[in-house]
């Protein structure tokens, strides 16, 4: 027998079936020898082997990688920096773009993103050629080498772009400790006004990071609140020597085992 003859097309839905085929009588794959078996249950069952083996795979996965959970959200932390997971990336970056954003916001956020996977999901109606080899479609072809590499470029700049340390600061879990409100140093905090930023227990808010299990030493504390650092001003302490190492001492241990 010839290869090809009488060849059927089985894999591509919008090949008409071949003329002829009446209804409930099985299409005839004799000439696959050895490439067909029945579907039930020897088929089934292999399907059900390899599904059960992924399954398996899967939470093994989850369990030895847990989820990369961050802190519980906060509405009123406006320095928090959303990022979309790793297949969102390209739109995220997308949208980073003059063109796209700012006054043309709708144009990139819907208009550009709409007309590429509006004109995927309208492919098979607008190229409706039957041709299977890829250098005979060269529009088809094309445009999704076209989409891939601007994927792929976007994923690669949003990703060479941004700022992973930072990314994994901001969300870290912390645990967090009610302080000793009776405790002299603790008032000392209110006196110099460090709790109206850096919150009630010293937690963090809006105005300031947490100061919860800092991780710094009592000098470098005094050392700050008496010359600032960055967005925090110098001179907000005003107390005596002796208040900032009281104070300082009572901060770096702020966190840590319950009082
Ligand atoms: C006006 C608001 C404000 C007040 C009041 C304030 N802070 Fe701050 N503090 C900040 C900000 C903002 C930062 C973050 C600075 C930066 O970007 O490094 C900060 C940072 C710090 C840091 C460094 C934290 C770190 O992890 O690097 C310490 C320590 C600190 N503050 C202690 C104090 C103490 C002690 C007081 C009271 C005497 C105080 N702060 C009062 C706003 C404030």
């Amino acid at each position: 027998m010839h290869r090809g003859k009488g060849m059927k097309f089985v894999g591509d839905s919008r090949v008409p079936a071949m003329a002829g085929r009446k209804a409930n009588i099985p299409k005839d794959y004799s000439e696959y020898p050895g490439k067909t078996e029945a579907f039930w249950p020897n088929f089934l069952l292999k399907e059900w082997m390899v599904g059960a083996v992924f399954l398996a795979g899967f939470l093994t996965l989850t369990i030895a990688h847990p989820s990369p959970l961050e802190r519980v959200a906060d509405p009123t932390d406006t320095g928090y920096t959303p990022l979309p997971d790793w297949y969102f990336l390209f739109l995220y970056q997308f949208l980073k773009y003059s063109f796209a954003s700012g006054d043309y916001n709708v144009l990139g956020a819907f208009v550009i993103p709409g007309l590429a996977f509006g004109g995927l999901l309208l492919a098979p109606f607008l190229d409706r050629s039957t041709e299977r080899r890829p250098s005979k479609r060269p529009l088809a072809t094309g445009f999704m080498l076209l989409g891939f590499a601007g994927v792929i470029y976007l994923t690669w700049e949003a990703t060479a772009h941004h700022d992973w340390k930072k990314q994994k600061e901001q969300g870290k879990i912390r645990a967090f400790v009610e302080l000793n409100k009776e405790d002299p140093a603790y008032k000392l905090l209110q006196t110099n006004t460090c709790v109206s930023c850096h919150g009630d227990n010293l937690e963090g808010g809006a105005a300031a990071p947490s100061l919860q299990n800092s991780g710094l030493k009592p000098e470098e504390i005094a050392e700050i609140a008496k010359n600032g650092q960055k967005a925090m001003p110098a001179g907000v302490f005003k107390g005596t020597d002796e208040e900032l190492k009281i104070l300082a001492e009572f901060v770096s241990k702020a966190g840590q085992a319950a009082e």
